[in-house]
Formats: C-alpha cells, sequence, structure tokens
C-alpha cells in the first residue's frame, strides 16, 4: 500500500561534515512516482548527535532514525516504508 513518506536529512554541522553533504543528492536515486510521495527537508540539528552509541550523519524517516545514512540506507528505509517491509531503523 502507497503511504506518503517525510525525510528529514540532518545538515548541522556534525552531520554534514560526516557526510550529510553526500545525501542532499537523494532526489536523484529516487523515481518521479516515488518522489510524488515523499517530502525531503533539510534540518538544522535532530539532536542527536550528542546522544551515545549512535554516529552521523543522521536521517530520519517517517518516525524511524538512520544513523550513518547513506543513500542505499534511506532507500531500503524508503523501500520498506512504502511495501508495508520492515527496516531495522537505528532510533
Ligand atoms: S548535527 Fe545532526 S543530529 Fe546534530
Amino acid at each position: 500500500m502507497n503511504k506518503n513518506i517525510r525525510i528529514r536529512i540532518c545538515t548541522g554541522t556534525t552531520c554534514y561534515v560526516m557526510g550529510a553533504s553526500d545525501l542532499l543528492v537523494l532526489e536523484e536515486h529516487l523515481s518521479a512516482e516515488q518522489l510524488s510521495r515523499i517530502s525531503i527537508t533539510g534540518a538544522a540539528c535532530l539532536g542527536l548527535c550528542r546522544e551515545h552509541g549512535l554516529k552521523p550523519p543522521f536521517v530520519q524517516v517517517n518516525d524511524g532514525i538512520i544513523s550513518m545514512a547513506t543513500i542505499e540506507k534511506v532507500l531500503d528505509a524508503v523501500k520498506a516504508e512504502t511495501e508495508g517491509g520492515l527496516y531495522a531503523y537505528d532510533k
């Protein structure tokens, strides 16, 4: 079942220098059909960079947090969210 997905890419300083800049091309990896159902925004700081045990960069997909986020991880989460599967979020 299709549903809308919210993606927030942390572009705070810590996440940005740890690789979030590479995530800003996420849209290029999504189909037009996916893009019609996904909102992608930046976040100044998701407040996770001060938590122990989680490593930046962080991306929030709906209510789930991906740490050490990569394009591939976000695409896997999007696939799970759109197809009703499970994704092992870090938080
Ligand atoms: S800079 Fe990304 S969570 Fe703080």
